[in-house]
C-alpha cells in the first residue's frame, strides 16, 4: 500500500471518529515548542487507547513513557471517577511539559508522574506493593521493553491488559537483523511477547505515513 493511501485512510478514519480537540492540539504545540520530539501516538491510536481502557473498565492505569502527556490525556479521559494514572518518565523536562499539559486538560489531579529510569520506578512500585494495575501501556525506550514487560507482570493480575507501542517500525522488524536500533529491539520484543506463556497477545498494525504497530495482551 502506498504511503499516500495509508495517510488518506488514516485521515478518513480520524475525520469520522476523532474530532479536532483544542486541548490535544495545544498539547502537541506546546511539546513541540519545548523541543520535545513529535513521537506521541497518533490521534486514532489515542482514541484506541481510550476505548481499550474503557472496555476493560480500567481505573488503575500504568504508563511507561510520558513525553508531553498526549497519550496520558487520552487514557485519563477514559477513567471513571476516582481512577488514576501512574506515568513514568526519565526526562525532567518532558515531565514538566506533561504536567502543564495535563493541568490544562483538566486531568492533572488523576495523574502522578514519576521522574527517573522506568526500571527503577517499577521496582519501587513492586516493593511498595501498590495495588495491581488494570491496564499498562509500555511506550518508553524500546530496548527496555522486555524488562518493562517482566516488571509490569509483577504489577498485574489475571485480566490486566498490557499494550506496547512501536512494534512494526515501518516493516523494519521483518528483517532478521534490522538496521534501526528500535526495529531490532521491537523484533526481539515481539518474539519474547509471542513466546510468553503468561499472556495471550496480538499486534495490530497502526497506519500512518509509516506503518507501525501496537501489541494488545491480556494476562492469563
Ligand atoms: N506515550 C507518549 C510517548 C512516549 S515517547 C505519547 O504517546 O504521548 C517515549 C518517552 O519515554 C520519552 O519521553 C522518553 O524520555 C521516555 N523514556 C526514555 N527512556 C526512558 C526510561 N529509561 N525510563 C522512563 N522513560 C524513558
Ligand atoms: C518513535 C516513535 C514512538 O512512538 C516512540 O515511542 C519512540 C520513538 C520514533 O518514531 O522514533
Ligand atoms: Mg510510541
Amino acid at each position: 500500500m502506498n504511503p499516500d493511501l495509508r495517510v488518506q485512510i488514516e485521515k478518513y478514519i480520524e475525520s469520522l471518529f476523532v474530532p479536532l480537540d483544542p486541548v490535544l492540539t495545544r498539547n502537541i504545540a506546546d511539546a513541540e515548542a519545548a523541543g520535545l520530539p513529535a513521537i506521541q501516538v497518533s490521534p486514532n491510536q489515542g482514541k484506541l487507547l481510550y476505548l481499550l481502557s474503557k472496555m476493560c473498565g480500567a481505573s488503575r492505569v500504568l504508563e511507561i513513557g510520558t513525553l508531553g502527556g498526549y497519550s496520558t490525556t487520552w487514557l485519563a479521559r477514559a477513567l471513571p471517577d476516582g481512577g488514576t494514572i501512574t506515568s513514568l518518565e526519565l526526562d525532567q523536562t518532558h515531565a514538566e511539559v506533561a504536567r502543564k499539559n495535563l493541568e490544562r486538560a483538566g486531568v492533572g489531579a488523576r495523574v502522578v508522574i514519576h521522574v527517573g529510569p522506568a526500571e527503577q520506578t517499577l521496582q519501587q512500585l513492586i516493593e511498595q506493593q501498590v495495588p495491581k494495575f488494570d491496564l499498562i501501556f509500555i511506550d518508553a525506550d524500546k530496548p527496555g521493553y522486555p524488562r518493562y514487560l517482566d516488571l509490569s507482570l509483577q504489577l498485574s493480575r489475571p485480566g490486566t491488559v498490557v499494550l506496547a507501542d512501536n512494534l512494526i517500525r515501518d516493516g523494519g522488524v521483518l528483517d532478521a537483523v534490522p538496521e534501526e536500533e528500535n526495529a531490532r529491539a521491537a523484533r526481539a520484543f515481539n518474539a519474547i511477547l509471542a513466546a510468553d506463556a503468561r499472556l495471550e497477545s496480538i499486534i495490530i498494525p497502526v497506519l500512518g505515513k509509516k506503518v507501525d504497530g501496537m501489541s494488545i495482551s491480556i494476562v492469563k
